[in-house]
């Protein structure tokens, strides 16, 4: 899921950008944020995100992917009965976050 989401981090940040992770330790559940300054994600196309072969249109020719990898981190984290978002700005950058509960 990390190596996802940091690799997504990276691709879709340029040169100079800046790629921050964090830890929250809940009693409950611990979370993890991986937030970008790079291109951002249109409004529109958050919705189905997490969705097969879903890609932000603005990446089409500069980026190389499929858009299965947020469909597979969704389902890793789901299989571990966590729960995904994501907040993103257009031209400034994204934020993934999951959380994952401690005590099954
Ligand atoms: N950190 C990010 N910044 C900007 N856009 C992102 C970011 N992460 C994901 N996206 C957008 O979400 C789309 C779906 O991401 P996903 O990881 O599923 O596919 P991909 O990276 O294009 O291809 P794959 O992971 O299958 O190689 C991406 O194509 C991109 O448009
Ligand atoms: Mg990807």
């Amino acid at each position: 899921v990390l190596a996802n989401l940091i690799g997504n981090a990276i691709k879709f940040t340029g040169p100079g950008g800046k790629i921050t992770t964090s830890m929250i330790v809940a009693p409950q559940y611990v979370e993890m944020v991986i937030q970008d300054n790079g291109r951002g994600i249109p409004e529109n196309a958050i919705p189905r995100l997490f969705e097969r072969f879903t890609r932000a249109p603005e990446n089409g020719s500069e980026t190389i992917g499929s858009g299965l990898g947020l469909m597979i981190v969704r389902e890793i984290v789901e299989a571990h009965h966590g729960i995904i978002g994501v907040e993103s700005e257009l031209g400034l950058g994204s934020k993934f976050w999951f959380r994952l509960p401690r005590n099954v």
